[in-house]
């Protein structure tokens, strides 16, 4: 819905800069630059506080999944609001809008991942998950079982745990991390195989890698590999066909448990409401989810585990104990409202179909980029896509930090009207699932003239490139 509001981008700019702490904006920046303030939106577009209207080409940060504006969703989160709007899911308290989201969700999940854990959003997703197999493992008397590993370049969240199982090189700077218990993988990104690799081959090195990795470190002292089933932030990596298959059979041969990080895969955006068996052909252990969960609207995420796990730790075993983590606003009514509103529309408008139909469609037009010479790489899967934007297409050295190209490609894109994210060198897309086909026409052409026009400002400024 657009409002007849008009706003004070000047004004606004000011305020942000002397009060709002932007997480990922550079310090320096910050200061200086104008920030960039969505103000409205409707359906696949937002629109900047000058009114600017822009195709939204990010679902907000892959969340956005039925896109903007919906009156039902506006109306079933007041609702909720007005007949219960917050109480506690500690000990046996509960709100009938928690009860039957976690119903929904687990009749949606794969194999017998039937319990549902609610946090606040991703990160505590995450971090919770990491917490339930630490206990899992205390409980049930196999305590040295505490190391994590995962890979470079994943991102599961930003609280300590989270941040820690994250790997993405540019965010390890000046924070601190769990290190003990943590390992690091090399990503499974076929695009940076060593030349003349063939993919199969890369496959079993990575394969090899986790399986390595639990032998050095000991099975018995491994708890859990963490893995998005497409590395996300991490710039739209797709692993080699098999691969999440062949890493769920080593972990189980090592007693290792498996958790699939669905925060961004989830609730469409791959064309199914969790990826890991339709599309992936794994059951995990645990699977995390958030942003597309409730579409955006309010926060909130959840983990959901096995009865396998969870039935181990219930009955008269427990002798009182229980898994001491949570948040006040786990399992928020107002949210699991919104989350069952969300799903409602997935399923009466089939969002998971129309991604399936249409998102082959989208990976064909932004292939079809791939003939630009500062274009190194196009890939992704239905509604999650990367482009890798490189100085030399032989050497595949990405594009310096120093030419600002994010500044660049975000200028020209929305001045055109359309939001990408650019991420160093990488640019990702993952639009709202309602996304039609010439909308998808839309942001294909908006970017190959965005990009050539940054491609000229690019070359006036002296930068050259080999194709
Ligand atoms: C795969 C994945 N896991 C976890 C998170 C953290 O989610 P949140 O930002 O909601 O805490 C993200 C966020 O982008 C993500 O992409």
């Amino acid at each position: 819905m657009i409002s007849n509001l008009k706003y004070d981008t000047v004004a606004l700019a000011a305020l942000d800069r002397a009060h709002i702490i932007h997480p990922w904006c550079p310090l320096d920046k910050a200061s200086a630059a104008a920030p960039f303030i969505v103000a409205e939106s409707d359906g696949a577009y937002v629109y900047d506080s000058d009114g600017r209207r822009m195709l939204d080409g990010i679902g907000g940060m892959w969340c956005v999944n039925i896109g903007y504006g919906r009156d039902e969703m506006a109306d079933a989160i007041a609702d909720q609001a007005r007949r219960l709007c917050y109480f506690s899911p500690f000990g046996t308290l509960s709100t009938p809008p928690a009860i039957e989201f976690g119903r929904r969700l687990a009749e949606y999940a794969p194999g017998d991942l039937k319990h549902v854990f609610f946090t606040t959003g991703g990160s505590t997703a995450v971090d919770s998950a990491l917490r339930f197999v630490q206990f899992y493992f205390n409980f049930i008397g196999q305590p040295a079982k505490k190391h994590i590993i995962t890979r470079e370049y994943a991102y599961h969240g930003s609280t300590f745990l989270s941040a820690s199982v994250s790997g993405k090189p540019g965010d390890r700077g000046l924070l601190d991390f769990v290190t003990d218990t943590v390992h690091h993988l090399p990503a499974p990104n076929p695009y940076r195989r060593p030349q003349g690799q063939s993919e199969a081959d890369f496959l079993d090195t990575k394969i090899a890698d986790l399986e390595n990795k639990i032998i050095e470190i000991g099975p018995d002292k491994v708890a859990c590999f963490i893995a998005e089933p497409i590395m996300a932030s991490g710039g739209v990596i797709v692993p080699p066909k098999g691969y999440h298959r062949r890493t769920l059979e080593v972990c189980r041969k090592h007693d290792v448990l498996y958790i699939s990080d669905e925060v961004v895969t989830g609730f469409g955006r791959l064309g199914a409401i969790f990826a890991s068996e339709p599309v992936f052909d794994i059951v995990p252990d645990i699977i995390t989810t958030a942003k597309g969960l409730t579409s955006g609207y309010v926060p909130l995420g959840a983990f959901l585990v096995s009865d396998r796990l969870y039935a181990r730790l219930t009955g008269p075993e427990a002798k009182g104990r229980f898994f001491a983590n949570g948040f006040t606003y786990s399992a928020h009514p107002v949210a699991c409202a919104a989350g069952m509103k969300n799903l409602d529309i997935i399923e009466r408008e089939d969002l998971c179909g129309r991604v399936r139909d249409i998102g082959p469609y989208f990976q064909e037009r932004l292939a079809g980029l791939a003939d630009l010479p500062i274009v190194g790489d196009v890939r992704g899967m239905h509604l999650m896509t990367c482009i890798e934007f490189v100085k030399d297409r032989a050497t595949k050295e990405p594009i310096p930090a120093d030419w600002e190209f994010p500044r660049r490609i975000i200028e020209e894109t929305a001045k055109r009207g359309l939001v990408v994210r650019p991420m160093g060198h990488l640019v990702v897309l993952s639009p709202p699932l309602i996304i039609t086909r010439a909308q998808v026409d839309e942001a294909a052409d908006i970017l190959r003239t965005a990009i050539g026009a940054v491609m000229d400002g690019l070359a006036r400024d002296g930068l050259k490139w080999t194709d």
